[in-house]
């Protein structure tokens, strides 16, 4: 099965199209692209999606994005002729992508929802702990396609750390990494400098970093994988089309998950826009973006200011006047959750464009709120960074805000691994202030006090 694609802007009065073997990130205009498809996709894909599962040691099987290749085919390729799609498709030997929404009983009572109704995905089980890797996959296969030999990104550390591995991995290709100085977790810095990457500690913070990737973009052909890059957006649609396969195809009420760059809130809503032109689904799950308070450019335009799609008609004097008092107030993005440590998120159009087709809602929570929900994750045996935390604080907030109900089924994105960010950790459990610390305790070399402390 063969699929005809092409990059278009996505602002529909534009609307100019373009090949998809060119390496580039806006339209001429200076908006956005999307990756478009034309083709056949029978709903008997689905049953082929899940035999996949058995993998036969086909690493395009295995992998959690590969595994719906008929969905994101802007490589062409003949997606069951393995001679063909196996020498076109990036992967991490198959390891990306192998994730599938958990029951959390005790998180799911913190929230306030039923625990058969509440699931939560863990993409930081992906192979360099973040859901970053699903999108590497298809940004390299198309980095590939193109013939690039070098990819540049700014991150706040889970971008870098997926890049500089991806990269490694093709032997023949390098990573440059730009990131803020000091405003990375340790975890992810040691991933990006393990993996072999350039890293370029930009004086400055994510949005500097990005700045700096978009200007070199302009200036050179080196290959940018941040979440601009649409071919990255792809690979990223792979995590709603494994909730539905896990949930036999049966749209959840919401789908709640944090927001920085804002490449997931876009990814989400294309996965269902394209289902739902498709024929495959006939209900539309509503998207909760959650962001953090010291971050909150989504929620003020959403919320505030009212930015809307509109069509694609969308009021830009709201983002200008946005960002020139921004600029003016000299003020930055501020959150323990450094992930989403972002004030200039570059997808924003692509994520009003989401809220719109999904009913969706944008809030904000504190860093208080998010460490808190961060402790009750791994209170259930689970674990995540303090960004990914962010969607259980959120949905905690919006159910007792009663937006959304007691009896909803809804299903969270746990972005990154426990162990990116282990001084957020620790740094909660060792304040004994904290509502879930677990702080430990100081003893003396003696038997006798320990089976005490033991056993108190
Ligand atoms: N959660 C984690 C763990 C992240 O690393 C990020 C983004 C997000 C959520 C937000 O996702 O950008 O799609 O809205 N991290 C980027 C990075 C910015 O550079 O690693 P988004």
């Amino acid at each position: 099965m063969t699929t005809e694609s092409w990059l278009q802007c996505i602002n529909p009065s534009c609307g100019k199209k373009y090949s998809v073997n060119e390496p580039r990130t806006n339209c001429d205009c200076g908006e956005l692209l999307d990756v478009k498809y034309k083709g056949e996709f029978p709903t008997s894909l689905k049953e082929t999606f899940s035999e996949r599962l058995n993998h036969h040691q086909n690493i395009f099987n295995e992998s959690g994005v590969w595994r719906f290749r008929e969905l994101l085919n802007f490589a062409g390729v003949d997606t069951e002729n393995y001679d063909d799609y196996s020498k076109k498709l990036v992967s991490l030997d198959g390891a990306e992508g192998r994730t599938k929404p958990f029951h959390l009983t005790r998180v799911a009572d913190y929230v306030g929802l039923k625990s058969a109704n509440f699931w939560l995905q863990f993409e930081g089980d992906n192979p360099t702990g973040s859901f970053k890797d699903n999108g590497m996959a298809s940004a390299f296969t198309h980095a590939r396609i193109v013939g690039a030999k070098k990819v540049v990104c700014a991150s706040t550390g889970n971008t870098s750390s997926s890049a500089a591995a991806f990269a490694a991995n093709e032997l023949d290709m390098q990573a440059v990494i730009l990131v803020g100085e000091g405003k990375i977790a340790k975890g992810k810095l040691a991933q990006s400098l393990a993996y072999g990457a350039k890293v370029l500690q930009v004086k400055g913070d994510f949005d500097v970093a990005m700045a700096m990737v978009q200007a070199l973009s302009k200036q050179s052909d080196i290959y940018i994988v941040n979440s601009l890059n649409c071919f990255r957006l792809e690979g990223q649609k792979t995590m709603m089309f494994r909730i539905l396969d896990y949930l036999r195809w049966k749209v959840p009420d919401w789908i709640v998950f944090p927001g920085g760059n804002l490449g997931n809130t876009s990814a989400f809503g294309k996965a269902f826009m394209e289902l739902y032109e498709y024929g495959w689904i006939k209900k539309k799950p509503r998207m909760a973006v959650i962001v953090a308070e010291g971050a909150p450019t989504l929620s003020n335009m959403y919320n505030e200011h009212g930015l809307r799609w509109n069509n694609g008609n969308i009021d830009n004097s709201i983002i200008d006047d946005y960002y020139a008092e921004v600029e003016r107030k000299g003020i930055k993005a501020k959150t323990r959750a450094s992930a989403i440590e972002i004030l200039k998120p570059v997808n924003l159009k692509k994520a009003i464009r989401t809220l719109e087709f999904t009913d969706g809602v944008v809030t904000t929570v504190t860093d208080e709120k998010i460490l808190d929900a961060m402790a009750m994750v791994s209170k259930n045996g689970f674990g995540c960074e303090p960004a990914s935390a962010a969607t259980v604080a959120g949905t905690k907030k919006l159910v007792a805000q009663g937006v959304i109900k007691e009896d909803a089924s809804v299903v969270g994105i746990a972005t990154g691994h426990i162990l990116k960010d282990t001084s957020a950790i620790v740094d909660y459990h060792f304040n004994p202030k904290n509502k879930f610390a677990n702080t430990p305790i100081v003893v003396e070399p003696d038997v006798n006090q320990i089976l005490k402390l033991a056993n108190s």
